[in-house]
């Protein structure tokens, strides 16, 4: 085993994250920088280390987690959602079952649940939205974003759903209420079904392809027939029919009936 490999296996066994089925270039890259600014020589002495040091640690997630995030990430994308495909979900159900997978610090299950008040009352939203970084999810409990995060928001939505403190811009309860955070490893824990729509951005790139296939099987089986599964602007899906999808628009798939 090498210096890497033995890395993965450690870290497995501390936090039951499998970096083997992370794009192992690009995650490498990201680690070895952290260690060498940290004054480490490998990645033995960097878990070592991380032993001993919480601190440590905690910066070895963040940095492997990758939390980027804004509301309406690709603001035409929502759009799409919002006038042709939220629409059509809702003649088939009046209620949607929806799941925000690698939900990061929130922007984006807020964001759904911003969409989705405009179609049915905000009381009957319920998005489940999952991360495997707890830091991130206290973060998007807590619903207060710097000016950035919202740069894509529309001015009334802005006026509408939050409260400018200082610098900062917090979400409002109504919202908040509508969205339940909760841990979840992507590549470990198991699915829930029957939803009507999923939203997974902007992760699956990160991980290898073996991992992927894997993962759009497990989306496939947790969706309705007929339900959507919405990726990242960069994840096309090339043989969708090859998991059981056809497309709907691009980055979105329909669970084929
Ligand atoms: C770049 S953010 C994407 C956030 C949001 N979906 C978006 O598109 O703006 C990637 C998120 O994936 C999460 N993540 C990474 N590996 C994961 C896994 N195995 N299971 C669940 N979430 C994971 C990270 O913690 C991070 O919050």
């Amino acid at each position: 085993m090498n210096d890497y490999q033995q890395f993965i296996a450690n870290v497995k066994k501390k936090t039951g994250i499998d970096l083997a089925q992370y794009k192992e270039a690009q995650m490498k890259r990201r680690l070895t920088s952290l260690y060498e600014k940290r004054g480490f020589k490998n990645f033995h002495e960097f878990f070592t280390a991380m032993e001993a040091d919480e601190k440590l640690f905690h910066e070895f997630l963040d940095r492997m987690t990758i939390n980027v995030s804004e509301f309406y990430r690709n603001a035409k994308r929502w759009e799409v959602l919002e006038k042709k495909i939220l629409p059509k979900l809702l003649e088939q159900n009046k209620r949607l079952k929806v799941w925000s997978a690698a939900c990061s610090t929130g922007e984006e299950p807020y964001t759904l649940a911003i969409i989705l008040s405009k179609l049915m009352p905000l009381s009957q939203v319920s998005i489940l939205a999952t991360d495997i970084d707890e830091n991130a999810i206290s973060r998007a409990k807590i619903g207060v974003y710097s000016e950035r995060s919202l740069q894509e928001v529309p001015e009334e939505i802005k006026k509408k759903f939050f409260t400018k403190e200082g610098l900062h811009y917090k979400i409002s309860e109504a919202i908040k209420r509508a969205v339940i955070f909760k841990k979840h490893n992507l590549l470990s824990d198991p699915f829930d079904v029957n939803y009507d729509l999923i939203v997974c951005r902007n992760v699956l790139i990160y991980f290898t392809e073996e991992a992927k296939h894997v993962l759009y099987h497990k989306f496939n089986k947790a969706l309705k027939p007929g339900g959507i599964f919405f990726v990242g602007s960069t994840e096309q899906i090339f043989n969708p029919r090859l998991y059981g999808f056809e497309t709907e628009d691009t980055f979105f798939y329909r669970k084929i009936q």
